[in-house]
């Protein structure tokens, strides 16, 4: 084992613009009691008109330096999860680069949906033990707002906008202890954007068929969601060492209260140890993960010494776990 890596700074952005679900009730034929029944959210984010993905992922990039006490130009390398980006060609990553002016900075995107963090996070933490990079800055960042389609009740209620950012590097706060990722691409149909690509590229057609925009097997996903999870909280723990009692906090993908609920039932973990911000925020996607450790932290719920587990899942199929010591 070599020299810990660690956090060293954590930061997120949230839009100010809040839709709730009685806004939603007017765009949709839906209730705040069936959202809230279903999925435990109450609002959501929404980035404004001139926000963009790269935008949000800046504002968490620099509250998240500004944490660690470091500068843009400390940064050996930039990744970014998300499944909004600014546009299909250049990463977002690399406009989030000269947003920030981090010139010495390598630059690439990660796809893996609501798992893009924490696929970063691994990475980042292969790049920071291999001694390759000292800093390395990983962003969750979403504009789901302009994905989900405005008239399909059964997915626009459940995605909001937000970014959050975790700078790593060697040191022992939030040193990461274990990790665990999974994929299995046999599934990519139950969550999908088919649109846009060169599979069904930009047409008229394609606009037509609303094609641009996030398709769901709601039942499906769930299904999945929960045995990978719970799975994956278990797979990450072994690795670790730490007893499953030992664990202070779960920070799971803040996706539906549902899932979470049968995810640690699953797993013979309690809810109270469980930090919930879903009815705040609903599913970000990529941000999920690293906008709850981020208030989770803030707010006291992770405490220096406290051992966390960070589990997602998301469209690919995609899943990951790690258990960090704050
Ligand atoms: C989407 C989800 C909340 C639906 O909940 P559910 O309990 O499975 O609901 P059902 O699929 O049984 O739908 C029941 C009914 O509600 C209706 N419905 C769907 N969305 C609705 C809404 N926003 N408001 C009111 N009714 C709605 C459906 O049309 C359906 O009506 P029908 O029975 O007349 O056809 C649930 O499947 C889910 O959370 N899936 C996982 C989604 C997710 O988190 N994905 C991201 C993972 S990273």
């Amino acid at each position: 084992m070599g020299d810990p890596v660690g956090i060293l700074g954590l930061g997120t952005y949230l839009p100010s613009k809040v839709l709730t679900n009685a806004d939603l009730e007017k765009i949709v034929e839906t209730s705040d009691e069936w959202i809230q029944s279903r999925t435990g959210i109450r609002q959501r984010r929404i980035a404004a008109e001139n926000e963009n993905t790269s935008d949000l992922a800046v504002g968490a990039a620099k509250a998240a330096l500004a944490d660690a006490k470091l500068t843009p130009a400390d940064l050996d390398m930039i990744l970014v999860g998300t499944m909004t980006p600014d546009m299909p060609c250049p990463s977002t990553a690399c406009i989030v680069q000269a947003k920030l002016n981090a010139p010495q900075a390598a630059s690439v995107d990660v796809a893996a949906a609501c798992s893009g963090f924490l696929y970063g996070l691994v990475m980042a933490q292969q790049f920071v033990a291999s001694g390759t990079y000292r800093h390395v800055l990983v962003i969750g960042a979403e504009v789901l707002s302009r994905v989900v389609d405005w008239t399909d009740r059964s997915t626009c209620v459940l995605f909001g906008d937000g970014a959050g950012a975790a700078v790593l590097g060697k040191g022992t706060q939030g040193q990461i202890l274990s990790t665990y990722l999974g994929s299995d691409g046999t599934k990519a149909e139950l969550l999908k954007v088919p649109g846009g690509g060169v599979a069904h590229p930009a047409s008229h057609a394609s606009v037509d068929q609303r094609a641009h925009y996030l398709k769901m097997n709601g039942t499906e996903v769930f299904k999945h969601a929960v045995r990978e999870m719970s799975k994956a909280c278990l797979k990450a723990i072994e690795r670790s060492g730490v007893k499953p009692e030992e664990i202070a906090c779960i920070i799971p993908h803040q996706a539906n209260m549902r899932i979470i609920q049968a995810v640690v039932e699953r797993a013979g973990m309690p809810l109270s140890k469980v930090y919930l911000n879903v009815d705040r925020y609903g599913n970000m996607s990529a941000a999920s993960t690293i906008v709850a450790l981020c208030e989770a932290v803030r707010d006291g719920r992770v405490q220096r010494g406290d051992y966390a587990l960070l589990v997602a899942f998301g469209a690919g199929l995609t899943w990951g776990s790690c258990v960090i010591r704050w």
